[in-house]
């Protein structure tokens, strides 16, 4: 155990503990694009419980990782195995050729903030509710005001958002209502695919609360959540003291705590460190 401290609190945590049960896995995971190698050889893997934040320069394929883990993009070579948290003793399953059925379980325990937001052409209310109309037993006051728990959490104004259109909102906002509606779900596995680019800083702030509590709130059944975050942002790093995967020439080139990796003094993980702040401001392709 280790102690893992964020401004204003302390909490015991565990993060890569090999009692914890494999979430995901990656063995071998290469992707190519044509003859644009970007990842190559990947092995991976993210216990239940921990923060893991996958870090490295634009375009240096974390995105593509991440979709890879999620199983929404095939690996060139290798394969991701995942667990399935409605049979706990059971094997982990291929995510990309395990049938269906079992696939969609799996997915049915994640929740995803995608760097585009991904936000459906409707209301911001229906792209909250509808995940929990079609997958929980809730009625539509319960979905009601789950929703507006979800809004009030990333510091919208409940009662002006929830009937916009997607077109009538700002870049952050559809930042905040991305990570709404994947918290909404009360997710066991948490992937936010930089959740404060674009952000200002006290929302953005905020969001990195938001992020540690949920984290360390336990799921409805009382299990621990496990996050993966890409991101750019310094500070959000600084607060949660998470496992850092800096990604560099197709490779892992760093895999270990928060806590080593600021202390690198020279190679890739030094120069990234030199470039982060800016890459954390950059606008995304949207001019958010
Ligand atoms: N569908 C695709 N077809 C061809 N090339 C792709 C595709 N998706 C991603 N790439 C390429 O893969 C590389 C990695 O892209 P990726 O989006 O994973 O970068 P990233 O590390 O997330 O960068 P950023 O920090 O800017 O979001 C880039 O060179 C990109 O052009
Ligand atoms: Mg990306």
């Amino acid at each position: 155990m280790r102690l893992a401290t964020m401004e204003g609190m302390t909490t015991l945590d565990s993060p890569g503990t090999t009692a914890a049960r494999v979430e995901v896995r990656g063995e071998g995971v290469t992707k190519a694009f044509g003859d644009h190698v970007v990842l190559q050889n990947i092995d991976l893997e993210i216990r239940q419980g921990e923060i893991v934040a996958m870090v490295g320069t634009s375009g240096c394929g974390k995105t593509v990782l991440m979709h890879m883990l999620l199983g929404l993009l095939p690996p060139t070579e290798g394969r991701v195995l995942v667990a399935d948290h409605e049979k706990p003793d059971a094997p982990l399953i291929d995510i990309v050729t395990a049938p269906l059925d079992e696939i969609y379980q799996v997915r049915l325990s994640w929740a995803v903030v995608f760097q585009h937001n991904a936000l459906f052409s409707a209301s911001v209310y229906e792209n909250c509710a509808l995940w929990l109309r079609e997958h929980t037993e809730m009625d539509e006051d319960a979905i009601r005001e789950r929703v507006r728990e979800s809004l009030a959490a990333v510091k919208l104004n409940v009662d002006t958002v929830m009937a916009k259109h997607r077109a009538e909102l700002s870049g952050g906002m559809a930042k905040r209502v991305a990570i709404a509606r994947a918290l909404a779900v009360d997710p066991m596995v948490v992937w936010y695919d930089e959740p404060t680019t674009g952000l200002d800083p006290v929302t953005a702030t905020h969001i990195h609360d938001l992020l540690w509590h949920t984290h360390h709130s336990p799921h409805h059944d009382g299990a621990r959540r496990t996050t993966v975050v890409i991101t750019h942002d310094r500070d959000l790093l600084r607060r949660i003291h998470p496992r850092v995967i800096l990604l560099h020439g197709g490779g892992i080139a760093f895999d270990g705590p928060y806590e080593e990796f600021t202390q690198v003094k020279d190679g890739p993980v030094h120069e990234y460190l030199a470039e982060m702040p800016a890459l954390h401001a950059r606008p995304n392709r949207y001019g958010q």
